[in-house]
């Protein structure tokens, strides 16, 4: 399989991505430990032997069951709180582990040519980064914003 010799860049962790829940963002921490491996791995312009394949292949598996975990930890926060977006959120969602199939899949056959790179950039890495900044920030705010628990008097 032949990588190719452009570095795609890796997701560094900043504020920009912080969404102030402290459980979301440790599993985003973790989200990005884990495409950057696989980033960092197809970075080395040579084609790959089988072993390599294999381990790359592997590298994808390792994000996508991070990603489950993660996308359905968030679902049940939103449950919880009755996240008026839920049903979007969760649809994009599905779209994500999606075109993390679709990559693994294509990336098996194909390996990593330009579109495939830039499906990588655009499709896997670039739309994480942007669901983050741009809709999980919104699940934070809206747990945030809850109102306390009111417990009923006890009247015994
Ligand atoms: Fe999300």
């Amino acid at each position: 399989m032949k990588v190719r010799t452009k570095n795609t860049a890796l997701c560094i962790w900043s504020d920009q991505l912080a969404t102030h829940h402290p459980l979301i963002d440790s599993q985003h921490r973790e989200l990005l430990v884990r495409i950057n491996a696989f980033v960092s791995y197809c970075n080395q312009p040579h084609e790959f032997s089988f072993e390599e394949e294999l381990e790359a292949l592997n590298l994808v598996l390792y994000l996508l069951d991070y990603v489950i975990d993660h996308f359905s930890a968030e679902e049940k926060l939103m449950l919880e709180c009755d996240y008026p977006a839920f049903l979007a959120h969760r649809h994009a969602h599905s779209e994500y582990i999606a075109n993390l199939y679709h990559f693994r899949e294509k990336f098996r056959v194909i390996g990593l040519d330009k579109e495939m790179e830039d499906y990588l950039n655009d499709k896997v890495v670039d739309w994480l980064v942007h669901h983050i900044m741009e809709e999980d920030v919104k699940i934070a705010t809206h747990i945030e914003n809850q109102p306390p628990i009111e417990y009923p008097e006890d009247l015994t």
